[in-house]
């Protein structure tokens, strides 16, 4: 029987130490040790989501209408018996590289997708309480859902390098920003040929940065916030975290290159066809 505390208990049990999460919960321990150190994540700064639905039977799925349900100001009627992983609003990358569980919550989604259950691994004190970016996070899983997509994971970091580079007037376009990025670093060609998106600013946590993200998503694994810094899709934490420290490597190498005073080269448009051709379907 399900419904006492007991039973809750030992199922949120269960679910954080489920054998298939393992690995995600390791991935996202490292990468959010990444983020901290590279300085993209100062105080309570960045989170991600992780679609974990695939990884449930329905039985198990239905089990988590007996959690607590939160009603959402959004409405996401195509992720209606999705689960997800979400980094808790508040919490601190350095303390999730340490302990994962404690600072991340799973949420279900329920009824007309207005609603989700939610699952703390917390048994006494305040619960982990999702991202303040939760519209950002759903509104992109319900287009990779839709679209169906092998993507399931979104990261956010607070990339310093790409918010010093949005504060410079000439990058602050899709246009401009990215042909700075594909002079910078032959890697952009190869792992991001389509380039980044860019939003000019646009407050966090609104949904019209949700709805500018998943424009700039459509046809970009990353989109720049301007001033605020980056997000990402990818099918692993891994390979999101990757995506992010590529555009970051390209930004940087234009600012070690720009210390005296000179500007730098870049690739030239021949160059950069050359990679392409040379290293096909990368
Ligand atoms: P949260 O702590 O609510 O996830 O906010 C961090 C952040 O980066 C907001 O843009
Ligand atoms: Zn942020």
């Amino acid at each position: 029987m399900i419904g006492t505390i007991d039973n809750l208990l030992n199922f949120t049990n269960d679910l954080f130490q489920k054998r298939e999460l393992k690995p995600i919960f390791s991935q996202l321990a490292t990468t959010a040790q990444y983020m901290w150190e590279r300085g993209w994540a100062e105080r309570n700064a960045g989170n991600f989501s992780v679609n974990l639905t695939s990884f449930f039977t329905t039985k198990e799925l239905e089990r988590l209408t007996t959690y607590p349900f939160y009603p959402f100001s959004g409405r996401f009627p195509e992720l209606v018996g999705n689960l997800f992983l979400v980094s808790g609003t508040g919490t601190r990358m350095r303390d999730i590289a340490v302990n994962p569980m404690d600072h991340v919550c799973f949420l279900y989604m329920a009824e007309q997708g207005d609603v989700f259950h939610i699952i703390n691994n917390h048994h006494e004190g305040a619960p982990t309480l999702p991202t303040s970016e939760l519209t950002t996070h759903l509104t992109i899983h319900q287009r990779l859902v839709r679209t169906l997509s092998a993507d399931k994971v979104v990261l956010h970091a607070h990339v310093t390098e790409l918010i010093a580079l949005t504060q410079l007037k000439a990058f602050q376009s899709e246009e401009a920003i990215n042909k700075l990025l594909f002079g910078m670093h032959p890697e952009i060609s190869l792992f991001l040929p389509g380039g980044v998106g860019y939003i000019p600013y646009t407050l966090a946590g609104t949904d019209q940065i949700a709805i500018e993200t998943i424009k700039g998503l459509a046809s970009h694994k990353a989109v720049i916030w301007e001033k605020h810094g980056c997000i990402s899709i990818s099918d692993s934490p891994d390979d999101a975290f990757d995506i992010l420290d590529i555009v970051a490597k390209a930004a940087r190498i234009f600012f070690l290159a720009s210390v005296y005073g000179h500007s730098p080269e870049g690739l030239q448009p021949d160059q950069i066809k050359e990679i392409r051709d040379h290293f096909p379907g990368k």
